[in-house]
Formats: C-alpha cells, structure tokens, sequence
C-alpha cells in the first residue's frame, strides 16, 4: 500500500455515507460506491439522502476539496484505491432470523471482478454472522491472490453519526496473523488514536462477535429496565424512580437504562436475531436462548401500548381517531426500519382507528412503508379532532409541546407517554389523562 492511502467504501448507507466523509475529512483520497445510482447522484451534489445531523455540511466541505467523489462502478473503486471499507447493509434475511449476506458477498464479488491490486486491503465493517471473514478472507486468497483482509466493526449511533465515528470509544482491528492489514488500519486511523481512541487488535471471529455482544448487551439492559417496567404496572411502582435509583450504582449505570416502548432500528433487533440464528447453528444456541426472551419483552412493549390506548378508548378502537407523536425509531433520525411507533401506530389503524402520524423527520420514508396511515404537517394537525394522543418518539420537540397547544383541538384529553419523557404533572394539570409505561 503506498502513500498517501486511497480509499473505497462500498455502500454510501447510513454507516458508509459517514464513513466516507469522515475518511475524506481526515485527508485521504475517498471513493464512495452504491449501486443506488439515486443515491450517488444526491451525494455528488452535496446532498445526504437521509436525516443525519452534522453530515452534510460535512459532506460538501469534502466535495469541495476534491478528496470526496462518489461512484456506481465497483470496478473503479477497485482500481483507485488501497483500501476498501465494505459498509453494505446485512439486513434480517426475508425468510429467517439470520442476516442476509447476498449485499456483503455482492461486494467483495465485485471488487474481486474489478480487478483489486495485490497488496490492497478489503475492511468490513457491517455487521456479520461469526465465521465471515474467515470465510471471505479463504475467497480473496483464491481469487485475488495478495490481497488481505480485516474486520473493523462500526458502533456509531444514527444521530451522532459524524462524532462515533471521528472520535469513537474505541477501535477494534481484526486481523489474520502475519501481513500487514494491522499496520494499514493504524495508518488510517493514525489521528484518531493519536488523539487517545483505544485500539483492541484481535481474530477475525472475536472481531465479529464484539459487535454483537455489545449490541446484545445494550438490548438486554434496555429489556431488563422494560422488564422491570412491567412489574411496576401491576405493583403501582414508578420504573423512572426505579431506574434513577438503581442507575446510582456505577456498576449499573443510568445510560441505556430508559424504559418506555423499547428499541427498534436497523440494528438491534435484527442483531439479536442473526445472532441466536447463528449461534445456534454452532451449537452453542443455549448460550444466547434468553435473547429470545430480550425479544418477547421488547415486543411486549408495543402490544402493552396498544391495550392501553384499547382501553382508554373504551374497549374498541373502531371509528376512534388516534393521534400519533413520532414515527422515526428513535430521535434525531429519520429511519423507520422496525421502528416500534410505526407498528403501534399500524396496528391500530389495522383494529379500525383512523390514524395521524406527525414526527419531524420520517415522514417521507413513512409513507412509502405505511401508506394506508394518515401523516399530519406538525402535532396540532395530528390531534385534531383525536379521541387520544400518543407519544411514541421522544423528539425534543415533543416533550417542549405544551399541552395547552392540543388542548383546544382534540376531542378528548387522554395521552399516552410511550417514552416517560413528558412531564405528567404539566399534562395532568392542563386536564389531561395521562397515562405511561411503568409509572402509576
Ligand atoms: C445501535 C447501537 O447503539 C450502535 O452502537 C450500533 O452500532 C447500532 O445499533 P442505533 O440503532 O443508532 O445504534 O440506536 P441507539 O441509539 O442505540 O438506540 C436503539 C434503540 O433503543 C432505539 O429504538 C431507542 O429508542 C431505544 N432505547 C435506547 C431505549 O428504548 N431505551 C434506552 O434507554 C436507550
């Protein structure tokens, strides 16, 4: 690999669009490659085909220095860069709990027919079943022969995208033994762990399975607080005072410890899944059976919300209009994959509801997922007329709403606070009926 670095990342998604701007930010030549030719025109004309804070303007500072370009061939990535970042989605398959590896192996496919040069290095960063790197690193000594390959798994957060992944907790290398892929990677990250980011060097499987332990881990801890949640329904206690109390402990921590209606995402849920399927194909299936269990308790969450609000309409939904805060899986983001709004929302609509979704950035992609549900311009529009309003989103510009702004449109004053981020005592003295998950 000769100087300076070169370097290809090959899906421009949420995870490689950053990647890309970030590597060009950091003052390497960087090809971005997606065989979305919709996307890579939007990208080349400064624009982040999707809601990331901080990206853009990132994105056309690098556009404009010249490092950054944008492409839909593989073959020219191939040719014009040392090291390729393969960053393509690896989605629930359609038809199991395992991931689908047809866009992984599609890119290492292409890159190899591109013509790699020897010498150059192949990096995946997707999350992958343990056992792929091996399995592609056997391929790429077959079919082009002095190329190497790494595994250096990605844990940015949608939203902070641009911060994870110029300054991340931490950075975890997995090689082979021998060559040089270890040595590369520091030169690629050279400023980011001067600036003190931690490096773990490891195999290939311990590489794949940090990744999904951590991403396990962080779904269990918000499954317990939920699990918790549940107790508290039936024995009249508060989870927020439960969780802020047991959070003192150091060794337990406050963060990820947020009940309410659960993760969604591109990420946890399906990670969870591929990672049962995949142990389990190993034999060692038991080690992660109560992942199974972080599932159900996760679900549970949306099917609770939905008998609450069952209930507060007395018993039937039909012809009732439900008023629905949020449709992004979490804020600050606009994706809406297995997001838990959009399926309590959905839901819903399928028992009779007429439902209005508002949330401030997905609506676009909403609609295409959710056609039959009815989108709102801003919350009022949403409540007008609701015989219930539920917050399922917790964008700031939710928990900053003042009841009084609904008060006047709705017709009944019942709302759901699905994220225990509103503040009870404000909604109940404007005269509303306010009910949560885990709280009395
Ligand atoms: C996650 C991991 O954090 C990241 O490291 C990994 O690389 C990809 O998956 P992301 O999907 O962007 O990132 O979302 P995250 O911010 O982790 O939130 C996940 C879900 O958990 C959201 O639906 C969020 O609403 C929910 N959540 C989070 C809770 O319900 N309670 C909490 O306390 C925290």
């Amino acid at each position: 690999v000769v100087d300076p670095l070169r370097i290809s990342v090959i899906g421009t998604g949420y995870l490689g669009a950053t990647h890309a701007v970030c590597m060009a930010e950091l003052g390497f030549e960087v090809i971005g490659v997606d065989v979305d030719p919709g996307k890579i025109k939007r990208l080349t004309a400064g624009e982040v085909p999707f809601f990331e804070p901080g990206l853009e303007e990132l994105l056309r500072k690098n556009l404009e220095s010249g490092r950054l370009s944008f492409t839909t061939s593989l073959a020219d990535a191939a040719s014009a860069a040392d090291v390729h970042f393969v960053c393509v989605g690896t989605p629930q398959h359609p038809e199991s709990n395992s991931a689908d590896m047809r866009y992984v192996d599609a890119a290492v496919s292409g890159l190899i027919a591109g013509g790699l040069r020897p010498g150059s290095l192949v990096v995946g960063k997707s999350t992958v079943p343990a056992g792929t790197a091996a399995r592609l690193a056997a391929w790429l000594s077959e079919q082009a022969p002095g190329v190497e390959l790494a595994w250096n798994p990605e844990f940015l957060r949608e939203g902070f995208a641009v911060d994870d992944t110029l300054r991340p907790d931490r950075l975890v290398f997995g090689v082979a033994p021998g060559g040089n892929a270890e040595a590369t990677l520091h030169r690629v990250y050279a400023s980011v762990i001067a600036a003190g980011t931690p490096v773990v060097t490891v195999d290939y499987p311990t590489a794949e399975l940090v990744k999904v332990a951590a991403n396990a881990f962080l779904a269990t801890k918000i499954s317990f607080i939920n699990a918790m949640a549940e107790v508290c329904e039936v024995t009249g206690a508060d989870v927020t005072h439960l969780s802020k109390a047991i959070s003192y402990d150091t060794r337990i921590g406050g963060r990820f410890l947020h009940a309410g209606l659960g993760f969604g995402g591109g990420c946890l849920p399906k990670d969870i899944r591929a990672f049962q399927a995949r142990a389990t194909e190993l034999g060692a299936g038991q080690a992660v059976a109560f992942l199974a269990e972080v599932d159900a308790i996760n679900l549970r969450r949306r099917t609770r919300t939905v008998t609450l609000a069952t209930e507060a309409l007395g018993g039937d939904v039909t012809g009732k209009k439900v008023a629905v805060l949020g449709a992004a899986f979490k804020p600050n983001s606009d994706d809406i994959r297995d997001s838990p709004a959009l399926a309590v929302a959905d839901t819903l609509r399928k028992a009779g509801a007429t439902v209005a979704v508002y949330d401030p950035a997905a609506i676009p992609n909403a609609q295409r997922a959710y056609p039959e549900i009815i989108y709102a311009d801003n919350a009022v529009d949403a409540a007008t007329g609701a015989h219930i309003v539920l917050h399922l989103t917790e964008w700031t510009e939710f928990r900053e709403l003042a009841p009084n702004a609904l008060t006047a449109v709705v017709a009944a004053r019942t709302i759901i606070d699905g994220r225990n981020t509103l503040n009870p005592a404000q909604w109940r003295a404007a005269g509303w009926t306010y009910h949560a998950l885990g709280r009395p």
